[in-house]
């Protein structure tokens, strides 16, 4: 494996991960294709860009666009894909779910035929653990759980994942799926939990809690994800699932709280507001399996959250720019009308 096309690599974890690799791995070549919606900025890379020069190249591209998927794997003699391209917001996806369904469902197809016709190429899908649904009482998803999404979103993530397996077991493709629980850190668009927080806080805009708050995720450091897909890529067994995460979970009142403390902000910024439709309580996942291959998170909760406020803190010429732009539509049709409960 050496020249890797990673789509959708302009966007959060996208750009982490091709950071990640051409600094581990000096032989190789990354073609980031990414169709820049909203969510996915040049920005992201420019710092990579200046370190590593051809080594990294760019297409701007749409993976729903055989033809365009065929001609980038071609010129750039591609013999892996990273496919992290996706619609990626769970209340995105509940006011229109269908650029979900288009990119999440078919644009992975897209990827998967032309990794076929290409000669059976090495395929790595993305995926996420709200593809397991909420889960009860103490359990930790297994890999080999059955797959219950609830969001438009998890739903059109685990129609992705179905479609992968089934290349695997149609056609032999040799592929690998990656599960992640929440990631936070550098370059996530601010209107995913952690981010939208810091930077309302440093705005002294309320920062607005689903329902009780009392919702659990297991907030886990870009970095530490970045580390887990490199290691299935190299050591995953064709075929299979691996659960990425710290593998505990934690309130998000918890992680408002450390965020807050943080930054030095009152905890009277908390608003409670009317729930998300449908806000699945629990994820929480056993990463077992891939810690049997050696690897293993560095980052706790509460230093991940630390080192992403502080890189909001340190690197507003990135977030206030997207604050002021599409965001703020956004922002208000989302919030403008919602309920204050507490
Ligand atoms: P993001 O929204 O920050 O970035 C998505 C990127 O995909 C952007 O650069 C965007 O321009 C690009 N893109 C979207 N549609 C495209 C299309 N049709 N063709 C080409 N490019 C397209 O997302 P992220 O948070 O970095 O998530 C990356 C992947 O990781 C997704 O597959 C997501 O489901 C998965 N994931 C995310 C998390 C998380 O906490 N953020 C956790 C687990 C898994
Ligand atoms: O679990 C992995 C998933 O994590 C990824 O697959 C998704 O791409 C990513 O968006 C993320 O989904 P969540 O819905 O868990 O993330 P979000 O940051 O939107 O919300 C995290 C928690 O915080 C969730 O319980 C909802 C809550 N929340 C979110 C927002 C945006 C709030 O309480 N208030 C908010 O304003």
């Amino acid at each position: 494996m050496q020249n890797i096309l990673v789509t959708g690599g302009a966007g959060f974890i996208g750009c982490n991960f091709v950071r990640y690799m051409l600094d581990k791995y000096p032989d190789y070549t990354i073609v980031v294709y990414d169709k820049l919606t909203y969510a996915g900025r040049l920005e992201n890379l420019q710092d990579v860009q200046a370190q590593h020069g051809s080594r990294l190249r760019f297409v701007q591209g749409d993976i729903c666009d055989a033809a365009a998927v065929d001609d980038a794997i071609g010129a750039h003699d591609i013999d892996a894909i990273v496919n992290f391209a996706a619609e990626t917001h769970v209340d995105r996806s509940i006011m229109s779910p269908d650029a979900f369904i288009q990119t999440d469902v078919y644009g992975t197809y897209v990827l998967l035929e032309a990794a076929r016709k290409a000669g059976n190429l090495r395929y790595h899908q993305i995926s996420t653990d709200e593809v397991y649904g909420h889960i009860h009482g103490d359990h930790r998803s297994l890999e080999s759980d059955s797959m219950a999404p609830r969001s438009p979103y998890a739903a059109s993530k685990a129609s992705g994942d179905h479609m992968v397996n089934a290349y695997y077991i149609t056609y032999g493709l040799p592929v690998t799926i990656s599960r992640g629980a929440n990631n936070i850190g550098p370059f996530q668009y601010p209107e995913k939990v952690v981010p939208l927080f810091v930077t309302n806080a440093l705005n002294n805009m309320a920062l607005p809690v689903y329902g009780d708050g009392k919702q659990m995720r297991d907030y886990q450091y870009v970095i530490d994800h970045c580390s887990g897909i490199d290691v299935v890529l190299h050591e995953g067994v064709m075929g299979e699932s691996y659960n990425i995460g710290t593998g505990k979970e934690m309130t998000n009142l918890e992680m408002v709280e450390i965020l807050l403390d943080a930054l030095g902000k009152p905890r009277s910024l908390i608003q409670h507001v009317e729930d998300r439709q449908g806000h699945d309580r629990r994820y929480c996942m056993n990463v077992n399996k891939l810690m049997a291959l050696g690897w293993e998170p560095e980052y706790t909760h509460e230093e991940a959250i630390r080192a992403t406020v502080r890189w909001y803190v340190d690197n507003q010429w990135w977030w206030e720019p997207i604050r002021n732009g599409e965001f703020k539509e956004y922002y208000q049709r989302l919030y403008g009308n919602r309920k204050v409960i507490g």
